[in-house]
C-alpha cells in the first residue's frame, strides 16, 4: 500500500479525506477521538509546505433537512483548537468560489470542506462515487492522501473514486489502522463481543473463530444466541431470521453466552427467565467471562457486555474493564460506544481504532475498495 512518505507532497496541494465524522451535541464536539487520530497526517503536510484541502462527511445525509445539523463547523473549531491554528472553511462544494479558494491557499493553509455528503442531494453523486465529482476534485489539486480509515469501507467519490484520476496514497491513521487490525486479525486472541444485532457479526465471528481461543458474547445481540440454543429470553428482541445461522454458529464450542443477566426486575438465571428483559449480564457470567480471557493473549473488544450508559446495568462492563486493567490484558477496542466506554472506565486500551464499520468489515475479511486502490 502507498503510503504518504511515498508520494511527493513538498510544496503540492492535497486533497486530504478524513473521517470526522465525530458525535456532536449543542453544536460541539463531544467525541474528539478521530480529530485527534488525523492530526499527525494534517501536521506532516504542514512540514512539507503542502496546500490542505481536508474533505469529509458527517452523518447520513438524505434531504436538505438534514443540512442544518450535519454540518463540519463544530469540527473545524475543534481542528482549530488541536492545531493551535486558524483554518479555512468552504460552504461551497463545487463551483467559482471554492476553485478560488483553493487557488489563493498558500503553503501550511488548510481549507476545511462542508460536509461532502451535502452533495447527496439530490442525486448521491458522492455517495455513488460520481465519475464527473471525483475526476472533477482530482482537477483541483495535485495529490490524494487517505486518512479516513473509518470510511474505507465506502468506494465514494471523496474516498475512493478521486484515486482513479490522480497521484495517491494513505495518510498515518490508515497505516496504523491496518497494521494494527492485521496484527489482531490473524493472532491468537480472546474475542468479547457485544452490540444489538447477531445479524451485523455473523460474518464477523465465522472470521474470528479460527483465531480466537474463546469468543465471549453479551449485549443485546446474545439473546438470539441463547434462543437459538434453547433458552427462554423472554421479552427480549430475537432476530428470528437469524436463528437457523445462529443454531449453526452454536456448533462451536468456543463461543460462550451468559448463565445469568441482569433485568428490569435484577439479577437472574439464564434459566429462570420468565417475560423479563435482558440489560446487562450477571455476576457469574461476568466470572465466567474472566476466567475465559487467557491472560497471554491479547483481546479483541467490540460492543459492551450490557446498556452501560444506564446505572443499574452498568455492571457487567464496569467489571470487565477493571478486570482487563488489573490483569494489563492488552485489549485492542473496535466501535465508539466501546471506546466512549473505555473512557467512562478509565481503561488505557493498547489500541483504540477508529473505524466503526470499516473496522468490522476489515476483520470480517471483506474488500476495501478504497484500501485496494491504494496498491496501484
Ligand atoms: C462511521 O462512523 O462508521 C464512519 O464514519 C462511516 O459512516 P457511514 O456508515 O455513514 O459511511
Amino acid at each position: 500500500m502507498r503510503t504518504i512518505k511515498d508520494i511527493d507532497v513538498k510544496n503540492k496541494t492535497v486533497f486530504l479525506r478524513l473521517d470526522l465524522n465525530v458525535p456532536i451535541k449543542d453544536g460541539k464536539v463531544v467525541d474528539n477521538n478521530r480529530i485527534k487520530a488525523s492530526i499527525k497526517t494534517i501536521k506532516y503536510l504542514m512540514s512539507k509546505n503542502a496546500k490542505i484541502v481536508i474533505a469529509s462527511h458527517l452523518g447520513k445525509v438524505k434531504t436538505s433537512d438534514d443540512f442544518k445539523d450535519k454540518s463540519l463547523k463544530p469540527v473545524k473549531k475543534e481542528l482549530e483548537t488541536l492545531l493551535g491554528k486558524k483554518i479555512l472553511f468552504s460552504e461551497e462544494l463545487v463551483g467559482e468560489n471554492l476553485e478560488n479558494k483553493i487557488s489563493n491557499l498558500k503553503p501550511k493553509d488548510i481549507l476545511l470542506l462542508e460536509n461532502i455528503r451535502f452533495l447527496d442531494v439530490p442525486n448521491k453523486l458522492e455517495s455513488n462515487c460520481d465519475e464527473r465529482l471525483s475526476e472533477y476534485y482530482s482537477l483541483l489539486v495535485d495529490v490524494f492522501v487517505l486518512d479516513a480509515f473509518g470510511s474505507s469501507h465506502r468506494a465514494h467519490a471523496s474516498t475512493y473514486g478521486i484515486s482513479k484520476f490522480i497521484d495517491h496514497a494513505v495518510g498515518f491513521l490508515v497505516e496504523e489502522e491496518v497494521e494494527e487490525l492485521s496484527k489482531i486479525k490473524d493472532a491468537k486472541k480472546t474475542v468479547l463481543l457485544g452490540g444489538s444485532k447477531v445479524s451485523d457479526k455473523i460474518k464477523l465471528i465465522e472470521n474470528l473463530l479460527p483465531t480466537s481461543k474463546k469468543l465471549l458474547v453479551g449485549g443485546a445481540m446474545c439473546a438470539t444466541l441463547l434462543k437459538a440454543s434453547g433458552k427462554n429470553v423472554g421479552n427480549t428482541f430475537v432476530e428470528e431470521d437469524f436463528l437457523k445461522e445462529a443454531k449453526k454458529l452454536l456448533k462451536n464450542d468456543k463461543i460462550i453466552l451468559p448463565i445469568d443477566v441482569v433485568t428490569e426486575k435484577g439479577i437472574i438465571d439464564i434459566d429462570d427467565i420468565k417475560d423479563e428483559t435482558i440489560f446487562d449480564i450477571g455476576p457469574k457470567t461476568i466470572e465466567l467471562y474472566k476466567k475465559n480471557i487467557d491472560k497471554r493473549l491479547p483481546l479483541l473488544f467490540n460492543g459492551t457486555p450490557g446498556k452501560y450508559e444506564d446505572k443499574p446495568y452498568e455492571n457487567g462492563t464496569k467489571e470487565i474493564f477493571k478486570y482487563l486493567t488489573d490483569n494489563k490484558i492488552k485489549t485492542i477496542i473496535c466501535g465508539g460506544d466501546t471506546g466512549a466506554a473505555s473512557k467512562k472506565y478509565k481503561f488505557k486500551p493498547y489500541y483504540l481504532s477508529t473505524g466503526g464499520g470499516a473496522a468490522l468489515e476489515f476483520l470480517e475479511g471483506k474488500e476495501m475498495p478504497a484500501l485496494e486502490i491504494m496498491n496501484d
